[in-house]
């Protein structure tokens, strides 16, 4: 481990350890704290070592890569719950069941990739969205609650809204809105099933392997397919969500319904 490391990253890992390694490889359990936090060497080195390690499924800017299900780690740090120590404890362990592997760092590496993913998570919109939440709200209910819940009520085709504002900026949410194929979130694309009988079925993928595929289907069922009972399955490009226009909805009115779901969370 040590070899490879200083093989790929020679002076700077070197003086990293000489500063910090020898008090953390001394602490055998993990801190809750990162001991590293706030220099910016960390987050530096971890960059490398996550772009040598990671990228292959999270990509290298960390937004992660849709065709392995490998989730956008910018976004992690804005769910409940989620912790500098949380985080550790994933990369050292990985996700059972899944491709996540575990990884078997010194913990002055994963603190060095969790300094990283700290350096790159993208905030919430924090300011108030300048609009009428109350209009915001009759336009939601009449635009988005046919597909979209907030607080536990409306529809389940789309995301749970509840507090999106807080993972999402404002130009994210306003362009998800406009041009909603652009990019498509995660658990939510949009397939076609063609049966043996030449019935089309419309829905989003919620888990798919080689066998098999479970989807929402466009009347908000849950249902489950057998690959080999189906002529085909087509992963299309564009969204179920419709694309808002300025004509469907002003930018004025957009504000609205952010406004709205801002003070919704
Ligand atoms: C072989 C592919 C693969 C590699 C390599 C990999 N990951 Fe992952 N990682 C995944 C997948 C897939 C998931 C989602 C698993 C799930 O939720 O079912 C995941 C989940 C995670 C999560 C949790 C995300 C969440 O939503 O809570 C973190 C953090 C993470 N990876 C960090 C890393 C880091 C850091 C590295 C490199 C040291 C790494 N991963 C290497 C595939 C990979
Ligand atoms: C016909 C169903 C439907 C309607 C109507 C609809 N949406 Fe969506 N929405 C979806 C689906 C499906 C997705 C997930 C796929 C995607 O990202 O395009 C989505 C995604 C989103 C996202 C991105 C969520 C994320 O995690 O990034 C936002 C924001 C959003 N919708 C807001 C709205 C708003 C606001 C309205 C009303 C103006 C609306 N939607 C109307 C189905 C719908």
């Amino acid at each position: 481990m040590l070899k490879r490391l200083q093989f790929s990253f020679p002076g700077l890992f070197q003086a990293f350890l000489l500063s910090y390694g020898l008090l953390i490889i001394n602490s055998s359990i993990a801190q809750e704290v990162n001991p590293l936090e706030g220099d910016p060497r960390a987050s530096r080195i971890g960059g490398s070592l996550f772009r040598a390690q990671c990228a292959t499924c999270h990509g290298p800017d960390a937004r992660g890569i849709d065709s392995i299900d490998a989730p956008d780690l910018t976004l992690i740090y804005s769910r409940e719950g989620v912790n500098d120590q949380s985080v550790f404890q994933v990369i050292r362990e990985g996700i059972p069941g899944s491709i996540m592997p575990p990884h078997t760092f010194q913990d002055v590496e994963v603190w060095m990739l969790v300094s990283y993913l700290r350096s790159v998570a993208v905030a919430g919109a924090s300011i108030a969205i300048d609009g009428d939440s109350r209009r915001g709200l009759s336009l939601f209910n009449e635009n988005c609650a046919h597909c979209h819940r907030v607080n536990g009520r409306g529809g389940s085709l789309g995301p749970d809204l509840s507090t999106i504002t807080t993972r999402r900026t404002q130009d994210a949410l306003v362009n998800s809105i406009r041009d909603p194929s652009a990019n498509i979130a995660r658990r939510y694309k949009p397939v076609t099933l063609v049966t043996m009988n030449n019935q089309l079925i419309q829905g989003t993928i919620k888990s798919e392997d080689a066998f098999s595929i479970q989807i929402m289907d466009s009347n908000q069922s849950l249902r489950g397919f057998k690959k080999l009972s189906l002529q085909d399955v087509i992963h299309e490009e564009i969204s179920l969500m419709p694309g808002f226009t300025e004509s469907d909805l002003s930018s004025n009115e957009i504000n609205d319904i952010l406004s709205f779901l801002q003070s919704a969370q």
